[in-house]
């Protein structure tokens, strides 16, 4: 079959590799009809490269139609039947997943490394499982993860339930916006504009700050208080003459490690893509390889008491952070890979909804066949061609 691999730094190809087949009785294959890029996906093409393997098969943000279920996932699916697969390998029965926390499976978590649950196509770090930008999918845990959806409306209204949804839905819990209030957002790429969009939705004043022009339209068109980045050269000052000189009540984080600009660390990183795998790790663990921009100008932003959701991804080890200002300021800090199905109830509705509250129609912006993922991976990264979500179907 057609799959997107790994093969080095910046480097992503269509190969042809073995179909998968069922490995334990609670497996199951899907036939994958449309697949997302993500992102995180973007980490894996430099910071997080010493963690993967030439060939590493990628994507987390899948669906499909299930071809064939092991003995044990019987019960939960049948061929045929139309599924979404969450990023998080999650086994619904253990002591983390009683709890909800998915993300923290401690059937699927990687000891050997100290990381949380299993995820699909992301790592070493992860499980290194083969992913889901490919024509088949084996699914581990299918007795619990895919998310059943009708036939009838398009991928589209169901694929972000993958990750973009829950992980927005996520921020904006964990950024505790008092009712009433107000939320800063940092970062409009996918995770981002559906943050704002939850937040509005919820009742909050939403200001969202980017600095690529198609990304605050589409951000604009949804109702969102934009401001451009390049345009204020203190932002968060600028927040602040919005907001009674106080910053807003809590800020998402939707940025992450690969933050606009730091010359410093932008060398770190592309060092750490062109090493070898042992140094490049060594380097990963000892030094600040995160672009903290977006973090710092969300403790700047912050209201004193308020609350900080980081939902963008970090990997450093060794990170400066201001705990001064952290800490004088009283600011709450929440973060961490979403627990995709802990919020699936909460959004089933709201995408089955006809009126479509969130818009999920209104995110992707290329649809694209597998073969092109090159260029895919190539215009998202770089935010050419007014790229914000890239569907790919097999
Ligand atoms: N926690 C989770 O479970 C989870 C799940 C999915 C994605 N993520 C992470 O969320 C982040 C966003 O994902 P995405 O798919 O939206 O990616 P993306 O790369 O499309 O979006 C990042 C956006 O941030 C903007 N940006 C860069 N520097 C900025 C700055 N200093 N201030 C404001 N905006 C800035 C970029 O222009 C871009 O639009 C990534 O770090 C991704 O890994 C986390
Ligand atoms: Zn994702
Ligand atoms: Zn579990």
């Amino acid at each position: 079959m057609k799959a997107v691999t790994w093969h080095g730094t910046g480097d992503v190809r269509v190969d042809d590799v073995p179909e998968p087949k069922i490995e334990q009785p609670t497996d199951a294959i899907v036939r994958i009809t449309s697949t997302a890029i993500c992102g995180s996906d973007l980490h894996l093409l430099d910071v997080m490269g010493p963690y993967l393997d030439e060939g590493d098969v990628l994507g987390h943000e899948p669906m499909g139609i299930v071809e064939e279920v092991g003995q044990e996932a019987a019960a939960h699916l049948s061929p045929g039947d139309r599924v979404v697969v969450p990023f998080n390998i999650s086994c619904g029965t253990c002591w983390m997943c009683e709890r909800q926390r998915f993300a923290q499976c401690e059937t699927t978590q990687n000891r050997e490394h100290g990381t949380g649950a299993s995820l699909f196509g992301y790592t070493k770090l992860y499980g290194q499982v083969p992913g889901g930008q490919a024509e088949y999918l084996r699914v581990p845990m299918a007795d619990f993860g895919p998310i059943k959806v009708p036939e009838g409306p398009p991928d589209e209204r169901f694929l972000f339930l993958s990750d973009v949804l829950p992980t927005a839905w996520q921020a904006v819990e964990y950024a505790d916006i008092p009712k009433g209030g107000s939320v800063t957002v940092f970062g409009l790429g996918p995770i981002g504009q559906m943050s704002s969009r939850i937040a509005a939705h919820r009742g909050a004043r939403v200001i969202a700050v980017d600095l690529v022009p198609d990304r605050l339209e589409m951000a604009r068109r949804h109702g969102v208080e934009v401001l451009d980045l390049d345009e204020h050269e203190d932002v968060a000052a600028s927040i602040r003459e919005l907001t009674d000189g106080r910053g807003t009540d809590s800020v998402i984080d939707a940025v992450g490690m690969e933050a606009h600009g730091n010359p410093v660390v932008d060398f770190t990183q592309r060092l750490v893509g062109m090493l070898p795998d042992r140094a490049a790790q060594a380097v990963m663990e000892h030094a600040g390889v995160d672009r903290l921009q977006a973090l710092q100008q969300s403790v700047e932003t912050v209201c004193r008491g308020g609350t900080i959701s980081i939902i963008g991804v970090y990997g450093g080890t060794a990170d400066p952070i201001n705990m001064l200002q952290l800490f004088d300021k009283g600011v709450k800090l929440a973060m961490g890979q979403a627990h995709v199905k802990r919020w699936v109830d909460d959004l089933m509705p709201l995408v089955l909804d006809e009126s479509d509250p969130l818009g999920v129609e209104d995110l992707c912006t290329h649809r694209l066949p597998l073969e092109q993922a090159p260029h895919a991976y190539e215009i998202f990264k770089e935010k050419e061609d007014g790229a914000i979500k890239i569907v790919l179907q097999p």
